[in-house]
């Protein structure tokens, strides 16, 4: 799934199963609502970001819907996504979730929709997975997906012979690769979207600091050179700026070689990393 590395930039997209493209490079707006949303989501299509992650908890999917159309750019170049929450799984609530969704955005159609989490239980999140995959069938959504799942939340999909996620977005950094649950995606035709990359603005370590980059730039560029998808957040407009200046170098195969060695497992998480949810 991954590009050769040097062809990587702004534009750099990857086919999701659905057949549709998402951007490499996303913008994150977890804990970014009012104004600052509005500013930063502009600010940030300004900087040439096509791909906004927000959630039905994060309260901004308003201003998310508000800078894409004030950007000027044009909506089926951009990506969106929300995310539901275990409050509202089950069918009929999902199917109500969508639609107030797509008012608050103010779009006709979602790009991708993930259920956030696995805490719900096997039959509220089959009962999601299907409304999302009815939205789906009706044009409200382009691709459906999940966040938060291990492995065994993937097979249970499989196991009920319903299509695989397109999307599966997870805590993922050096720190905490997430190893089983990527090979499984890997193998089974799953983008993998990294979430936390920055590792939540903490960046200890000397393998990243000694790479001569900023080592938040080292963090997304290791991640776009294992085929992941980023989705660093800040709500400051240097920082937008900055962030996007990843495709300006390269990790050679020696500091990736070095990063990948960081891997703590499940302790290396910064965050609540829910994928063992029973
Ligand atoms: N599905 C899930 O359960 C889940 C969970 C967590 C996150 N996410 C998604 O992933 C996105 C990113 O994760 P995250 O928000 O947890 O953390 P993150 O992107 O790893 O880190 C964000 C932190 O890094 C700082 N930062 C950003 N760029 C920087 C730079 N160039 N230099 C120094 N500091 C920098 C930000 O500060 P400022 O904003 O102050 O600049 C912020 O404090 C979220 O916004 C959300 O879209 C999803």
């Amino acid at each position: 799934m991954a590009s050769s590395p040097v062809s990587l930039s702004l534009k750099s997209a990857v086919k999701l199963s659905s057949g549709f493209m998402l951007p490499m490079l996303g913008f994150g707006v977890y804990q970014n609502t009012g104004p600052t949303c509005l500013e930063s989501c502009l600010e940030a299509l300004k900087a040439g970001y096509r791909h906004i992650d927000s959630a039905v908890v994060y309260r901004n999917e308003r201003e998310v819907g508000q800078a894409v159309r004030q950007s000027g750019v044009n909506r089926d170049d951009i990506s969106i996504t929300t995310k539901i929450t275990t409050r509202y799984a089950g069918y009929e609530s999902t199917a109500k979730m969508v639609d107030e969704s797509l008012k608050k955005f103010g779009f006709e159609y979602i790009d991708l929709y993930l259920i956030h989490d696995p805490y719900s239980g096997k039959t509220k999140r089959l009962e999601t997975y299907r409304a999302l995959l009815a939205a789906q069938k009706a044009g409200k959504i382009r691709s459906v997906g999940v966040s938060n799942y291990g492995v065994h939340h993937l097979e249970e999909i499989r196991n009920e012979g319903l299509p695989a996620p397109s999307v599966n977005q997870i805590e993922l950094h050096p720190f905490c690769q997430q190893k089983p649950i990527a090979e499984y995606c890997a193998v089974n035709g799953i983008a993998i979207e990294a979430y936390s990359p920055l590792v939540r603005g903490v960046a200890k370590d000397q393998t990243v600091l000694q790479v001569g980059k900023s080592p938040f730039l080292v963090y997304i560029r290791w991640s776009l050179q294992r085929g992941f998808i980023p989705l660093p957040k800040t709500a400051t407009p240097s920082r937008i700026v900055e962030n996007a200046s990843v495709f300006n170098f390269e990790l050679s195969e020696e500091q990736m070689a070095a990063l990948n060695a960081l891997d703590k497992g499940r302790e290396g998480a910064v965050t609540w990393n829910p994928v063992d949810a029973p």
